[in-house]
């Protein structure tokens, strides 16, 4: 069974479709855009293996031709040097504008792709075939393109919204477990900032889908990606309630820096520990009970997830100088730290009224605690 969500913006409208095995229906999937029978592929070389020929012989079948570009797989890939050559690449393969690229992988393939779709011939059609959880709930969806600078990460980018988002959940059986729970982290997400219900639901169901149920797999996915679809369609470009989809993004971020970007934090894990993070600081703000930030890091415990900073291999700055790291964040209006808290869980809200001290507490906290706890 094939699920739709319809993202239904104005002149861009586009579907995302989620399916076990939908690799298989590419051909027929995309072929409908197409206005000759041909598309470009790029991939990574670690997905490439995996999920290129299944495509392409997809394609294929539905007698649409393809020729790839292979990039180096890893975040360094998000930056000018591999951007310019994918750019150049499609100049070469005589991209149009009515043509389709297809990006084939996760986040830094995503990104990469749908900002060189954005800039070629000012604008052409891409569409998502995202093969992470992460990239399957949040990163394909909803039109952020972008590369890293050396000044940060996704300094440099475009909205520019995919004409068609394949998720094929039976992608996710090849990805180590370390990366499903770190895209299961922004599946929590969305629960902790707008849905109690699916928050609930993930408590019950949460163990079965990682441990690969593909019905509660493709209703995580549905859930997300319904509730992306919706922040979005209210606020495309993050001028107001797009926001909350960083709920925990700003801690996230300061501990991505701390850790250099390497292996030590996953995005995903900094996302669930940034969650626990903000849902701390909300009561200790009186915003909420205590029990709720106890919930939330009962959940991440139950599936085996970082959810403490002292989770995180190795050392990290002290609190003043992770405050002094989330200034850099993208979110910073007029030099104020914008933070993502919650009334509850399924109540997030974006405010800039938060002190200072309030932030460095929870951080301090944080270190000075021992081994992780539950
Ligand atoms: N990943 C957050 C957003 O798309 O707005």
């Amino acid at each position: 069974m094939v699920e739709t969500v319809p993202v239904a913006l104005p002149g861009r409208a586009y579907d995302i479709r989620i399916g076990h095995g939908l690799l298989a229906s590419a051909g027929t999937e995309i072929a409908p855009l197409l206005s000759r029978p041909r598309v470009v592929v790029v991939t990574d070389e670690n997905v490439g293996a995996l999920h290129l020929e299944p495509l392409r012989e997809a394609l294929s079948a539905a007698g649409v031709a393809s020729e790839a570009l292979i990039l180096p797989p890893g975040e360094a890939t998000k930056g000018w040097t591999q951007f310019s050559a994918c750019v150049e690449w499609l100049l070469e393969q005589r991209v149009e504008r009515r043509d389709i690229v297809i990006a084939l992988g996760g986040g830094v393939i995503g990104d990469l792709v749908g900002f060189a779709a954005a800039v070629l011939r000012r604008g052409v059609r891409f569409v998502q075939v995202p093969t992470s959880l992460l990239a399957q709930v949040d990163s394909s969806v909803g039109g952020k393109t972008g590369i890293n600078s050396a000044h940060g990460k996704n300094l440099v980018g475009a909205f520019h919204q995919p004409s068609l988002v394949l998720a094929d959940t039976a992608l996710l059986e090849t990805l180590p477990e370390r990366d499903f729970l770190a895209g299961y982290g922004e599946v929590v997400k969305y629960g902790l900032l707008g849905d109690a219900e699916f928050f609930d639901w993930l408590e019950e169901a949460g163990p079965a889908l990682a441990a690969g149920d593909r019905e509660a797999r493709i209703r995580a996915v549905r859930r997300s990606c319904e509730m992306k679809a919706e922040i979005v369609l209210r606020d495309e470009t993050e001028q107001g309630d797009r926001a909350l989809l960083n709920l925990g993004h700003t801690f996230c971020h300061a501990l991505e820096a701390a850790t250099g970007y390497s292996d030590r934090l996953l995005h995903g894990e900094g996302v669930a520990i940034g969650c626990a993070l903000a849902f701390e600081l909300s009561a200790r703000l009186g915003l909420c009970s205590q029990e709720e930030p106890s919930r939330v890091r009962a959940h991440l415990a139950a599936m085996g997830m970082k959810r403490d900073l002292s989770d995180i291999p190795g050392d990290l700055p002290g609190a003043e100088a992770l405050l002094d790291l989330m200034g850099q964040d993208k979110k910073v209006v007029d030099g104020t730290l914008r933070f993502i808290l919650a009334r509850g869980i399924g109540a997030a809200f974006v405010t800039s009224d938060v002190p200072p001290g309030a932030v460095l507490d929870v951080l301090r906290d944080g270190l000075e605690q021992g081994p992780a706890r539950t």
